[in-house]
């Protein structure tokens, strides 16, 4: 796609190549500082050096006898002390960004960037016959928010759930299901009761030899492909999965696959095998399997001394698995800062058995929730807040808001509405900032109707598309194509903007961060409201200049919907 900013970079990099004067290889563009009135500039301090004149000199004698293309991007340029600054043309920056929208529409931004090369995201990977807590909640957002990323730039993306749903404490959640019965309940009720059968079953077996042997019994079954072992263990993943599809149908989330752990059992005495034979891996006296001095990490196993295996045997297995399956470019997995050391040992590890080569293995760590006192959530504090509970929580504050705003919509419309505010609320509150950074639930600021957060960007979509319903109502005439009449400062910088998400997509992805787009989006909102006070829509001067507002203003609730859809959040027509 051509873009009308990397088009005027090439455009002004082609004018400079022209002159003949300076080498391709210190063509070095950058942005001007703020207070410059320019949209690129060539410092001249390389080029001067190797011609042996003085910057400034070079710089007006390019500004002379550069030639810009008649009809192209660049307005003008100018030599500035040591610069050499390229200004964009105002009227043909305008067609080009609104006609490059209007034709894209819901994929603006879209780039051949990724074609031919698979990314393997690893995200939400929520625990079966457990409710999704905090870590699974902002895995499942900023993993999502980067898979919509990279689709976007054209990577084959493949998303893994990496299901917790093997392991020995299986053999507890089967034996305490036995004890006292199924559970009648459903969705993430059902799973609070499963959590508390299984926390029920582990203390009884802690004074009850008996019990405890019991429980290794079903983890034994389980393994062996037992028939009701393994008929009770679907009946858990079912019941998890099913609940867990609810969010993810409210956060727009979906996941390509779901092996979880137990799809890799058959392959972990292979692995483990592997490890040994590259000679990273021995079997100690007692029988474990030890890694141990690897890159002067901690000693971790591979298998116990019983022959079980751990979640770190799984994820070696998972790697071997996703590389041969997906030949991808990189694995990213989008884990909880507590885990920084489990995937350091992981990564390490993989590459000592040489699986390295040609693939980028990346943890993209978060930080965690703290809640409106500033405490972090915890079982143990009593204060942990599971997903579900979450959003109906948000939905419930939004549904206020939107009856105090928009008292005259229609009732199920503001039903939709409060699910798209509440939902949005939660995350952008996850999206806005840098992942590694702890988030904090407060309502007040995630709700709030200004200032950096889901509701604002919501509004300010839902102000556009109101401005186009009302253009339609008033007899006034709707859009037109006048737009080289959009010529005014807070209209150039209002189309620069949007002009801008290409590249704040390719910077999202290279940082494996979301926010970039949550930045773009705030600044968009910003930068449409200053035109809106300065710029008059419905009433301008002429006609003419309404349509070719209105085509600005199109544009605008098109470009914030789909920067709001790459990072998760729906976008209502009305507020
Ligand atoms: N299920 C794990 C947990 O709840 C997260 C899995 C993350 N992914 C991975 N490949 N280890 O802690």
């Amino acid at each position: 796609m051509d873009y009308a900013l990397e088009r005027f970079t090439a455009e002004v990099t082609a004018a400079i190549a022209a002159t003949g004067r300076v080498p391709l290889d210190v063509i070095e563009l950058t942005t001007p500082k703020a207070n410059i009135p320019a949209d690129l500039a060539l410092p001249m301090f390389k080029a001067a050096k190797a011609l042996g004149v003085s910057p400034p000199q070079l710089a007006a004698e390019l500004a002379a006898s550069i030639q810009l293309p008649a009809t192209g991007l660049v307005g003008s340029v100018e030599a500035t002390g040591p610069f050499l600054n390229f200004s964009l043309n105002p009227e043909r920056l305008a067609q080009h960004v609104l006609a490059t929208i209007q034709a894209q529409g819901d994929a603006y931004g879209a780039q051949t960037l990724g074609a031919d090369q698979t990314v393997v995201v690893d995200y939400s990977a929520p625990n079966i016959a457990k409710r999704m807590h905090v870590g699974h909640i902002r895995s499942t957002i900023i993993g999502q928010a980067l898979v919509n990323i990279y689709r976007a730039l054209g990577y084959r993306v493949i998303g893994d759930n990496h299901l917790g749903d093997w392991g020995k404490q299986f053999g507890v959640v089967l034996a305490a299901i036995e004890r006292e019965g199924k559970p009648t309940t459903e969705g993430e009720v059902a799973l609070a009761d499963l959590e508390a059968q299984y926390a029920r079953y582990a203390a009884a077996a802690k004074d009850d030899p008996a019990l405890d042997e019991h429980a290794r019994h079903w983890s034994l079954r389980l393994e062996q492909g037992d028939a009701d072992a393994r008929a009770l263990w679907q009946w858990c993943v079912d019941l998890t999965m099913t609940a867990a599809q609810r969010n993810y149908d409210r956060l727009s989330v979906k996941i390509d696959h779901a092996y979880g752990e137990s799809f890799y059992e058959p392959m972990l005495a292979d692995v483990i095998a592997q490890a040994q034979a590259a000679g990273v891996a021995f079997r100690d006296e007692g029988g474990a399997v030890v890694v141990e001095n690897l890159q002067k990490l901690p000693t971790f196993l591979l298998q116990r001394s019983d022959g079980g295996t751990l979640y770190m045997t799984r994820d070696v297995a998972t790697i071997v698995f996703r590389l041969r399956e997906f030949a991808p470019r990189a694995l990213i997995y989008v884990v909880g800062e507590p885990q920084t050391l489990h995937l350091r040992q992981l990564f390490a590890l993989v590459e000592a058995m040489g699986y390295g080569a040609g693939v980028t293995l990346t943890h993209v760590a978060f930080g965690t929730i703290f809640d409106a006192k500033g405490m972090p959530l915890s079982t143990r504090r009593g204060n942990m807040v599971y997903l579900e509970a979450l959003l109906d929580d948000a939905v419930a504050r939004a549904l206020a808001v939107v009856e105090q705003k928009s008292p005259e919509l229609p009732e199920a419309e503001k039903l939709a509405v409060a699910e798209a505010v509440g939902v949005g609320a939660v995350v952008y509150n996850d999206l806005y900032q840098d992942p590694k950074r702890n988030i904090t639930l407060d309502w007040e600021r995630m709700l709030a109707t200004e200032g950096n957060s889901a509701t604002y960007l919501q509004y300010s979509h839902a102000r556009c598309v109101s401005i186009l319903r009302r253009a339609n109502e008033d007899g006034g005439g709707g859009v037109g194509d006048a737009l080289t009449l959009l010529t005014h400062p807070a209209e150039t910088r209002l189309l620069k903007h949007l002009a801008r998400l290409p590249e704040a997509l390719r910077e999202a992805a290279a940082r494996h961060a979301p926010f970039v787009i949550a930045d773009w989006c705030y600044a968009t909102a910003r930068e449409f409201g200053v035109f809106f006070e300065q710029c008059p829509v419905l009433r301008a001067e002429t006609p003419a200049l309404r349509g070719a507002r209105l085509r600005l203003v199109a544009a605008t609730a098109s470009a914030l919907r789909r920067g709001l859809a790459l990072l998760g959040i729906r976008a209502p027509e009305r507020m």
